[in-house]
Formats: structure tokens, sequence, C-alpha cells
């Protein structure tokens, strides 16, 4: 990192990338999710800075430095190159929130790979967010970090995501895989999340991220449409969220055959999460929710269509490879796809992939094997 000029006072924090195992798009409808923390993050190495001014440089991003004023970071919105806008929003949400911070020095480094779907812009959020925490004294709980962060990315990038990733990034633990109920958290009601082991390792199998290459986009509309179409959907079902609905046949009133198709996405994923999470809890064979992995996939893909040639492409070719379940992960429209595989069948699935990538004409994609890692926390 290009921090030479830093001082003793100096220290470093991580937050890491996520998988979400099973639940995509049922965040903003307040259903259930269950990611793990990837071993990837993002580090910002941050120090206090007496004049005021926030700082932001990114190894990344050489020569791209930003500086303001702590009173003028509003109008950064405008005008900061969109990586920028990540961190400047969170010491913005800092500061509107009244949270007596000074001038800081951030200096980050990203390993989670952009645009793969694996959640670099919320680690990259959540680790200037822990810095400011620990580094002003600040007394802010998980809780108020996770709507911070989350309002950071919807209020200075502009996409309006639920908590998923943030909480991945600042609740994981290593070994687990996070089981998150979005209304009970929302509503702070206790029990909101549980940890759930997921030592995939114990029963020879490994999960397997194929990041396509293809970058997905969450910016352009498309994911702002489907909150659209899912709190349309509600509305009209006169319910304040599509998690108030738990039965596909409650459907049948929507005319709307899209919206249809949305909620009937939505209400199935969460029951899927429910049974992975039962399977999980009950020590059975993972290979168990495979099926539900290849099933969240058809749904995002016919129902949500948030799928792509591509992603459809990387499902097809690690289940015909002998993959027990896979499915594209994070919002879709580009990005990766995560398989379930055997410890001996990684290079077969890999191999079977990237051939038929090459066959289709797609850029070579990147494999690789993840385990649930820690959560955000401070490393020096
Ligand atoms: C993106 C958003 C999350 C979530 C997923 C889909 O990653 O940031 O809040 O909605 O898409 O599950």
């Amino acid at each position: 990192m290009p921090d030479d000029d830093l001082d003793d006072a100096t220290a470093t924090w991580v937050a890491p990338g996520r998988v979400n195992i099973i639940g995509e798009h049922t965040d903003y409808n307040d259903g259930f999710v269950l990611p793990i923390a990837l071993p990837m993050t993002v580090a910002c190495r941050a120090q206090r800075r007496s004049d005021g001014w926030v700082g932001v440089r990114s190894r990344q991003r050489p020569g791209g430095q930003i500086d303001l004023a702590l009173n003028s970071l509003d109008t950064a919105r405008d005008y900061a190159p969109g990586w920028a806008r990540y961190p400047i929003g969170v010491v913005a949400e800092f500061v509107r929130r009244g949270y007596p911070l000074g001038g800081v020095e951030l200096r980050i480094d990203g390993r989670v790979p952009i645009g793969a779907g694996l959640s670099s812009s919320a680690a990259l959020c959540c680790s200037v967010a822990i810095a400011l925490r620990d580094l002003f004294d600040v007394r802010v709980s998980e809780h108020e970090l996770i709507e911070l962060t989350r309002a950071a990315e919807n209020n200075y990038v502009g996409v309006p995501t639920g908590i998923l990733d943030q909480s991945a990034a600042l609740l994981c633990t290593a070994g687990n895989a996070l089981f998150l109920d979005v209304r009970r958290f929302v509503r702070s009601e206790p029990d909101a999340y549980a940890q759930i082991p997921f030592d995939l390792g114990a029963h020879g199998l490994e999960l397997l991220v194929i990041d396509t290459g293809h970058p997905h986009r969450l910016a352009d509309g498309a994911y702002a449409q489907r909150h659209a179409h899912c709190a349309a959907a509600a509305g009209e079902l006169g319910v304040r969220s599509l998690r108030e609905i738990d039965s596909i046949g409650a459907l049948d009133r929507l005319d709307d055959p899209v919206l249809r198709r949305r909620a009937r996405h939505v209400v199935g994923e969460n029951a899927r999460v429910l049974d992975a999470v039962a399977v999980l809890r009950s020590g059975a064979d993972p290979r168990r929710i495979g099926p539900m992995l290849t099933a969240s996939h058809a749904s995002l893909r016919d129902d949500f269509e948030v799928s792509t040639p591509v992603l459809d492409a990387a499902v097809s070719a690690a289940l015909s490879a002998g993959a027990y379940g896979a499915r594209l992960v994070g919002g879709g429209f580009g990005g990766s796809v995560i398989a379930l595989v055997d410890y001996e069948a990684v290079g077969r699935v890999t191999a079977a992939v990237r051939e038929l990538f090459a066959r289709t004409g797609f850029p070579e994609p990147r494999t690789f094997a993840v385990v649930p890692s820690a959560g955000a926390h401070r490393i020096s």
C-alpha cells in the first residue's frame, strides 16, 4: 500500500466479501438470507488528520487521490469518482448522524474481486466504517453500522440495496454461515440471526466460486426495478412486504404476470432458505442442499429474470460435471456462480466450465474454492 507517509499511529481494519449460500433478492423483502464471509477482504489503513480534511487513496486506483473538507462531503457525491463515493459516503453518514468525527486519512487496498457479485463494495464500506468507529471511539452498535453502511451505498452511490452484504461483512464468523431474518433484524427483535456451522471440508465438499468475468452492474436500474416490482406486488396483496406471504397460492390474486413471477421467486426463495438451514442444523449431509441451490437459480432465471446466458452456462456446465447444486450469487446480471462439489470433482467441474466457455466464446472464467471466513475486524 502506498502509505509510507503515514506514521506509526496508523492501524488497519479489514472487511470481507461474501457469497450468499441461498436467499437472493429476499433481503429487501424482509426475508431470509444465508451468507458466508469470504477469505478475501478489503483493507483500510487509517489515521486521524489534524486539519479536518478527509483523504482517500486506493492501491487499486493509483493517482486517484481525493481530499475533501469534512464539511463539504455532500458535494462530493456529484463529482467524486465512483469508487471514492463508497468511503466518502460512509464518512458522510457518520457525520450526518451526528457522530463527532475529525479529519482522517484512509488508505484502501481491496482484494475482493470488483464487479464479481462478491460484494466488494460492502467490504469497502464496512472496512472504513469500523476504522472510523475505532479511531474516533464512536459508540455505535453493529445494527446501526449495518444501516449506516447500507445508507452510504443507497444515498451516495444510488443503489437501493438491502442489508445482505453489510450484514455478511460485519456479522459473519469463521466456519459458519449467517442465518439472518431481516424482518426480525430491522425490528430489533431478539434472535434475528444465528451462526450455522458450515464445515464442507468435513464432508469432502468444496464450495467453488466461478467468476464469469462479466461484471455485474446494479446501478443501471434493473436492480431498482426488481425492488419496485416486489414493493408493487406487496402493495397489491395488502401486506407490508412479501415476507408476510408464505404460500405461493396466495399470489394468484396478483393480476400482473410479471409481478406474480417476481413474488413467486421471493416466496419460494424464503422457503428454500428455511429448508437449507434445517438441513444444516440437523447435521445431515450438506449435499442435500444442492438441489435447493439449483432450484434457486432456476427461479432467479425464470421468475426473477436476473440471470444471463453466461451465468446459465456456468451453472449447467457445473451440474453436468457432477456438482450437487449451482446458482448465480448476489444480485445477478453478471458476476459469479457458486457450485457445491466433491473435493475430488473440483478439477473436473472447473475444466467443464472452462471448456464450455471456450466453445461458446465467453472469456475464460476465474474459479476458486472458498471457506466461511471471519467478519470485519482490526488486524493491526
Ligand atoms: C445485491 C444487494 C443485496 C441483495 C443481493 C441480492 O448484492 O446489495 O442487498 O439484494 O443483491 O440478493
